[in-house]
């Protein structure tokens, strides 16, 4: 999509990123959740996460992601707000005007995007939809979670998952040639798994009802096991969908960045995609799962550790609650996280 009109294309601009608090190993958790350091990352990768304090939000993660990725795109004001989150600092109203106004962007367009663990990408593609119709020359698209808020602190399947996070970029007006500009794009959903992932109360469903919703039923659930096998099928798909887009073959692919849900799945998108699984840039080890922030802060550490480079030809992937999923290609431009 946005690669196709060449002087309306959104580019990369800037990235920035966010974790709060001290990391929490898996040894602090094997106690509560019955579980060991050994089968966590065994089974998904992780060896910590972090965790908002007390009284923190997702607004406060994501206005310092946002900051340092308008820092990092040389500081001029961005005319839009894009928040990927599933996570809100309240049901009512969206986070982001909140966050833009804290950044001191008065008066400019802001609104969530609701996709879960593919949030960023939806977002991502929100962004370069404002710049290629022409209502904004500048767009900063955040991806901001704080899981730790909704785990049930019963369920040890979820609970040694996911951290909390933020990771934001900068998209610019530019020309479809440039490094940073998306060259594809890849979205899609199927509703019929929406109960694959979900907080069960809360919502207009549960609201209206004359009962009220067990406590369990305020907590995130996930069917993990489902959820892995759809996430490898559907994010595999996908980037063979945004590859055709690209006119790119898997051999053109230097590094893939997968939402950061679990090593295996992430190996198991490469193995279906005949990509060797060193492509694969890692970070859950260090945050765990930390949904529609995984991707751009990935991003904004390998730039800064220069396993993603400058020149690298990227595979963006992700796949999440709805069920959503979604992928981007794109060249890195010359851009280092602040
Ligand atoms: O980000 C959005 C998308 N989310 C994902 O993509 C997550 C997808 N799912 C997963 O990553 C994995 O399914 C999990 C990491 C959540 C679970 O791993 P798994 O290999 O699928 O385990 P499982 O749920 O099939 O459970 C296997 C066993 C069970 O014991 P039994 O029934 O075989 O005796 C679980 O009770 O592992 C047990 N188990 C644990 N044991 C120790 C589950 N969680 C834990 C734990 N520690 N934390």
């Amino acid at each position: 999509m946005a690669g196709t009109g060449l002087t309306n294309t959104a580019v990369i601009a800037g990235v920035g990123s966010c974790v709060p608090g001290p990391a929490i190993a898996n040894d602090m958790l094997s106690e509560r959740l019955d579980t060991t350091d050994e089968w966590i990352r065994s089974r998904t990768g992780i060896a910590a996460r972090h965790w908002i304090e007390p009284g923190q939000a997702t607004s406060d993660l994501a206005v310092t992601a946002g900051a340092r990725a308008v820092e990092s795109a040389g500081g001029e004001q961005p005319q839009a707000v894009v928040l990927a989150t599933s996570t809100p600092d309240h049901p009512c109203p969206a986070t982001a005007p909140a966050v833009a106004w804290r950044l001191g962007l008065r008066g400019v367009a802001a609104f969530d995007v609701g996709a879960v663990c593919s949030g960023f990408l939806y977002g991502l593609a929100a962004g370069a939809g404002l710049i290629a119709t022409g209502f904004a020359d500048r767009v900063l698209v955040i991806g901001a979670d704080t899981f730790s808020t909704i785990l049930d602190p019963a369920d040890r399947g979820t609970g040694v998952i996911f951290g909390d996070g933020a990771g934001a970029v900068v998209l610019r007006r530019g020309d479809g040639t440039e490094p940073g500009a998306l060259l594809a794009l890849d979205l899609g959903s199927d509703g019929a798994g929406a109960d694959l992932i979900t907080v069960p109360a809360g919502g207009s469903r549960q609201r209206s009802g004359k009962t009220a919703a067990p406590p369990a039923d305020s907590y995130f659930k996930m069917a993990g096991r489902e959820v892995f096998r759809e996430s490898v099928l559907r994010m595999a798909e996908s980037c063979q969908t945004v590859l055709r887009r690209s006119g790119w073959t898997v051999a053109d692919v230097d590094r893939l960045v997968p939402h950061q849900a679990n090593l295996r799945i992430m190996h198991g998108v490469a193995d279906r995609l005949g990509l060797a699984r060193d492509r694969a840039v890692v970070d859950l080890d260090r945050v765990g799962n930390t949904s529609a922030a995984s991707i751009p802060l990935a991003l904004a550490r390998a730039s800064a550790e220069g396993t993603v480079q400058a020149g690298d030809r990227l595979l963006l992937t992700a796949f999440g609650g709805g069920l959503t999923w979604g992928s981007a290609t794109l060249t890195w431009p010359d851009v280092k996280a602040v």
